[in-house]
């Protein structure tokens, strides 16, 4: 599916892998509406690209229905809301792992994700189809943290997982309404979410990364994002971007 003239919703489009995703579909020549819950934020990115900002709270489907009638159907939407939360193991010194956590990063994630997912889905099914029978992709965020499990990541890797989860069946109840679903799987990004990493746990990290040796730049998961929707034989699938990284045991 070609970017330029086309309607692109950046879910988490304030910050970091959104922020860069918007502005590169901004760029491409899509019009971007940025959904996110950080106001200010997302009003500074929708003015530097000249796009729209709708405030959206995942959690609440409402506010993802106003900024759908609002911006109008789109035929790409980017899922790259969430929220950090490790160095917690299931049960530790500390007592057991808070069950208010791993509920919280399970709404965000996955319940979040599935909400944007299932309602521009049912907006996206009334667009007339292009040319090829097309009518718009979604991309979604995993975290090779899902696949890698590290220490004291268990409730992130639970909400990553069930995003990985999710592709496939939804790719496959999409699919006769000409939508695909992909996710795409980050290794360590250089975002206001990864600033909160200790840097000796940062030098881990890049340390066993075969190459390259460092944390990845948004504008790469972007360009990732690109391709994706203009290959339109990518469809279902897991792809992970994460310069070879598998995480041994840190957290
Ligand atoms: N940065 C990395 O290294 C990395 C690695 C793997 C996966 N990820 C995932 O990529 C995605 C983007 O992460 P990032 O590093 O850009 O983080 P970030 O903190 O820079 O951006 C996340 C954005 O999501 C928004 N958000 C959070 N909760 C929300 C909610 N309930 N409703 C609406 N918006 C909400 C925030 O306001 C923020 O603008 C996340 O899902 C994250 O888990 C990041």
């Amino acid at each position: 599916m070609k970017i330029s003239g086309t309607g692109a919703m950046v879910v988490g489009g304030a910050s970091g892998l959104g922020a860069a995703t918007a502005r590169a579909l901004a760029g491409a020549g899509a019009r971007v509406t940025l959904l996110d819950r950080d106001v200010d934020r997302g009003h500074a990115v929708a003015a530097e690209i000249g796009g729209t900002f709708v405030a959206v709270d995942v959690r609440q489907p409402d506010t993802i229905t106003t900024a759908l009638t609002t911006a109008g159907p789109p035929r790409i939407v980017i899922n790259c809301a969430g929220i950090g939360g490790g160095g917690i193991r299931t049960a530790g010194k500390r007592g057991p792992h808070p069950a208010d956590l791993f509920r919280d990063l399970l709404d965000v994630h996955v319940t979040g994700t599935f909400h944007v997912c299932r309602l521009a889905a049912a907006a996206m099914a009334i667009l007339t189809p292009l040319d090829d029978g097309a009518r718009g992709i979604i991309v979604n965020t995993s975290s090779v943290v899902a696949q890698d499990g590290p220490v004291g990541m268990v409730a992130y890797a639970a909400a990553k997982g069930a995003i990985e989860a999710m592709t496939l069946p939804m790719a496959r109840d999409l699919g006769p309404a000409g939508i695909r679903v992909c996710t795409v799987v980050p290794g360590n990004f250089e975002t206001p979410m990864a600033s909160t990493l200790p840097d000796e746990l940062r030098q881990g990290l890049v340390a066993m990364t075969p190459f390259p040796k460092r944390f990845g730049h948004p504008a790469e998961y972007a360009a990732l994002v690109c391709h994706l929707i203009e290959n339109p034989m990518l469809n279902g699938c897991i792809i992970r971007i994460d310069g070879g990284i598998r995480m041994s045991v840190v957290g």
